[in-house]
């Protein structure tokens, strides 16, 4: 008989030594008794193995396999190791592949509990906190089934690496100074500090997290077994929450609607030192209900650029894109937009952009948002939006990109045919310059017609530019 003492329960590096030695020396399974630290051998005397320099090639997939299976909190681990590594040397390398051999499936089962376990120590670490005169440790306690605290530590130093902690265990504890990973003795869960207000914090979370009516008891348990619920604060409340969740839930269906998210958003007060006007108009119509489309938008799509900016552009409304990411014409008619300012010698930074309708009107079509054009009454009640920015701004021109704009700036339906490249002026001084809109050029299916209609949204944009260049007038006509 052989002995083999490895040093402590997870010991891999003399596991590995001495299965190589052992192996090498060809020494069958049933003739080897694997101890830890100070076990007694209960059937012979200590013989340690024969040393080796014989070398061998292992495959990768059982080093990986037997790391984590030498981890189980199982006295067969070894053995069941050392017994597979002994058939792949013997003719049968393609072993691990074999899922239904018992050998291989007892050793899959271990390692995949030693996985879950790993796993539930990253998760159901709680720290306390303890300051004395050597400043402030988070200390925790801990109880892993399987000898998994050394291979864990490592996780905690990246996670905490500022941090000093220790996490105590029955049967060995790890310190981490900031600098240092040490190794120490277990300890007892006495040795935890009391709680501290930490644990009322995970406490608070955890309520905030709760939703009782998605509780499934089976798939909350699955994820926080029991076992691990005496040393998480928050699971204090769990039984409270349980048993309110019927309640709650019929209250939930019970009340009113609730306002969405963004309807919370403050808006600065007016004595906000930082906000400017424009600032608070913006946030103010963040949380604009004045009209229903709203509820469906992702978010208030509010105008951008230079305040003061000498050219205003106003567009329609915001598409999916502009939608998404909450700023105006970024999307596909953005583009077309962009392209056309560059010929006609207009910078897009020096330009105030913004749209008619701050909201996007879209009618769902299977994962698709299809764009709606807004109504008149749409129109009518976001001018609210467009007269602030206006006044705000105080462009001397205002271009309206199609007809929606047009309404928008003039209070009337607009022509575009028969009202384009012309000013007009506007009550206050101001002028507008009608002119189609970008996305008109991406729906002319015709080439011609498109490079034709291109070039005489340039000319319109040229305009503009060569107007509030000058200031000078072109051919007026009336609002
Ligand atoms: N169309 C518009 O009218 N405005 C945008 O912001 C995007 C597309």
């Amino acid at each position: 008989m052989t002995t083999v003492r490895l040093g402590f329960a997870a010991d891999w590096a003399g596991f590995r030594a001495a299965a190589r030695n052992l192996a090498a020396a060809g020494a069958r399974p049933e003739t080897i008794t694997w101890l830890v630290g100070e076990e007694a051998n209960l059937f012979a005397d200590d013989t340690p193995p024969p040393p080796s320099e014989a070398s061998f090639t292992v495959p990768r997939r059982y080093v990986d396999l037997a790391e984590t299976v030498i981890m189980a909190r199982d006295p067969e681990r070894f053995a069941l190791l050392y017994g597979l590594l002994y058939r792949i040397r013997h003719g049968e390398s393609g072993l691990l592949q074999d899922a239904a051999d018992p050998a291989v499936h007892r050793a899959m089962m271990l390692a995949h509990a030693v996985r879950r376990d790993i796993h539930k120590m990253r998760a159901f670490v709680r720290f306390r906190e303890v300051s004395d005169d050597g400043g402030t440790r988070h200390v925790a306690w801990f109880e892993p089934d399987h000898h998994i605290v050394e291979a864990n530590a490592p996780f905690f130093v990246r996670r905490f690496a500022t941090l000093a902690w220790s996490i105590l265990t029955p049967e060995r504890s790890v310190h981490w100074d900031a600098e240092r990973l040490r190794l120490g003795p277990g300890a007892s869960r006495a040795d935890l500090p009391e709680d501290d207000r930490f644990a009322e914090c995970w406490q608070v979370y955890y309520r905030a997290i709760f939703n009782p009516a998605r509780l499934k008891i089976s798939a909350m348990l699955s994820e926080m077994p029991r076992k691990y619920w005496k040393n998480l604060p928050e699971a204090r409340d769990i039984p409270a929450l349980i048993a309110a969740a019927g309640a709650r839930t019929e209250g939930m269906l019970a009340a009113p609607a609730t306002t969405p998210r963004l309807a919370r958003i403050r808006a600065p007060a007016a004595d906000d030192a930082q906000a400017t006007p424009w600032a608070i108009l913006k946030n103010q119509a963040q949380v604009c209900r004045n009209c229903p489309l709203w509820e469906h938008a992702t978010q208030t799509v509010f105008g951008e650029g230079e305040i003061g900016a000498a050219i205003m552009l106003v567009g329609e409304q915001p598409g999916d894109q502009e939608d998404l990411a909450g700023r105006p014409f970024i999307g596909p008619a953005g583009q077309v937009l962009d392209h056309a300012l560059r010929a006609a010698g207009l910078e897009r930074s020096a330009l105030y952009i913004t749209n008619a309708v701050k909201h996007f009107k879209f009618e769902p079509r299977g994962r698709r948002r299809i764009h709606q054009k807004p109504n008149d009454a749409e129109i009518e009640v976001c001018r609210f939006w467009l007269d602030q920015e206006r006044e705000l701004i105080e462009p001397r021109l205002t271009v309206a990109l199609g007809a929606t704009a047009g309404r928008a700036l003039l209070g009337r339906a607009v022509t575009i045919s028969r009202e384009r490249g012309r000013l007009i002026d506007l009550p206050g001084g101001a002028r507008a310059l009608i002119t189609v809109h970008p996305s008109y050029l991406l729906r002319l299916s015709d080439a011609a017609a498109k490079r034709r209609e291109y070039a005489a949204f340039v000319r319109d944009l040229r305009l503009a530019a060569e107007m509030a260049a000058t200031g000078m007038g072109l051919q007026h006509s009336e609002p």
